[in-house]
């Protein structure tokens, strides 16, 4: 798996924008949306503040600052389990078991190239509940059968 963004790539992307320091946010969040393991990278902040004519502690306290931005490399698949009241009422402990024991995905695991795992408050979906999200993308009324769909999907 390619695991970093190159200096071209990252250029490409710079050039779409005009170096005014306004469009710095939206010029990190199509880099780290790009990066394969989705964060801003020391080479991403290096050419962020020579295209924008900042210092890299600038740009750096603009990464730093913002909770959507990510300093430190993330898995390629990023699942959000639902921890609020009704998605556990409805299961959701179940099914972070069910992703622990079946399928190896848990909390504190940083083995796994592919997968992370995090408990997230509400995602607006209580009414099909438990829910998740991976990476951007919403899922509902999960079980097991569910689960090992999803991730096989992934997979392959
Ligand atoms: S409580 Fe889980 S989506 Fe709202």
């Amino acid at each position: 798996m390619q695991n970093k963004l190159t200096i071209q790539e990252i250029k490409k992307v710079l050039l779409k924008y005009n170096n005014s320091r306004d469009n710095l946010i939206n010029a990190l969040h199509e880099l780290q949306d790009k990066h394969t393991l989705n964060y801003i990278s020391n080479q991403i902040m290096d050419e962020c503040a020579s295209y924008f004519n900042l210092t890299k502690a600038q740009v750096y306290g603009v990464v730093t600052y913002y909770s959507m931005f990510s300093t430190k490399p993330k898995n390629k698949y990023r699942i959000y389990l639902c921890k609020s009241p009704v998605c556990t009422n409805m299961g959701s402990e179940d099914i972070l078991n069910y992703l622990n024991d079946k399928h190896k995905i848990s909390l504190d695991n940083t083995d796994n190239e592919l997968f992370s795992l995090e408990r997230v408050e509400c995602l607006g979906r209580c009414g099909k509940a438990p829910s998740m999200m991976i990476n951007k993308e919403v899922y509902t009324e999960l079980s097991p059968e569910k689960i090992d769909k999803i991730l096989n999907d992934l997979k392959s």
